[in-house]
């Protein structure tokens, strides 16, 4: 029997979607069996049960610093299976300020390390990925959010020396360091 892996994700626009999608694809070589859930499109009734899986994996894009409410709520809600240590837990995030590689340790410090204290749960493997700016006409940011992401691209491209498009889509997403994730959360379930 394949082992199984849900990853459950919380997604603004659509960055963390797609890594899930990615990692989804790695774990799938890999003769997983996966189940992937949008967090934000599913009431809170019909977010599945966690008891048929082997490993969990949970993501969430950041806003304001915050996590995407829903997911944390996710992990909440299950924390007392996540204690029993009995399944594989895997958290990961999107953030702006992770896209410089040298900003990842502090972010996986503000916004994995700080959550899992909160929800108090302790993940068996977590990273931070990079983000989207996306400042494209077809981008899924309103006016107001791009306007602010604006602000915010601007400052670290003066601080951390970033090229960014202020008129396209700009992913600083590493596809080889969600792979690499990916394949270590497949290895800890197999071992
Ligand atoms: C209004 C707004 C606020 C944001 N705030 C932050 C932030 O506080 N820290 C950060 O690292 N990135 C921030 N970002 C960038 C997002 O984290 C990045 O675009 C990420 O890829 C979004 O993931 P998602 O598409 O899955 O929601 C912000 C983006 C927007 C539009």
């Amino acid at each position: 029997m394949p082992k199984k892996v849900l990853i459950a994700y919380g997604s603004r626009y659509g960055s963390t979607e797609e890594i899930s999608q990615e990692i989804a694809k790695v774990l799938e070589k890999q003769d997983l069996q996966v189940q992937i859930v949008d967090l934000r499109k599913t009431k809170p009734g019909d977010w599945p049960s966690i008891e048929p899986f082997d490993g969990v994996l949970v993501g969430s894009g950041i806003k304001i610093m915050k996590w995407v409410k829903e997911p944390q709520e996710f992990l909440s809600k299950h924390k007392g299976e996540f204690q029993k240590g009995k399944k594989k837990l895997g958290l990961f995030i999107s953030s702006g300020f992770a896209s410089i590689p040298g900003n990842r340790e502090k972010a996986i410090q503000d916004w994995i390390e700080k959550v899992m204290e909160k929800v108090g749960v302790k993940a068996d493997l977590y990273d931070a990925f990079g983000g989207v700016f996306d400042f494209s006409e077809s981008s899924r940011m309103g006016g107001l959010d791009k306007r602010m992401l604006k602000m915010a691209a601007k400052g670290m491209s003066k601080e951390f020396d970033m090229k960014i498009d202020e008129k396209g889509r700009n992913d600083f997403r590493d596809w080889n360091q969600i792979r690499s994730f990916a394949e270590k959360f497949a290895e800890l379930l197999k071992s």
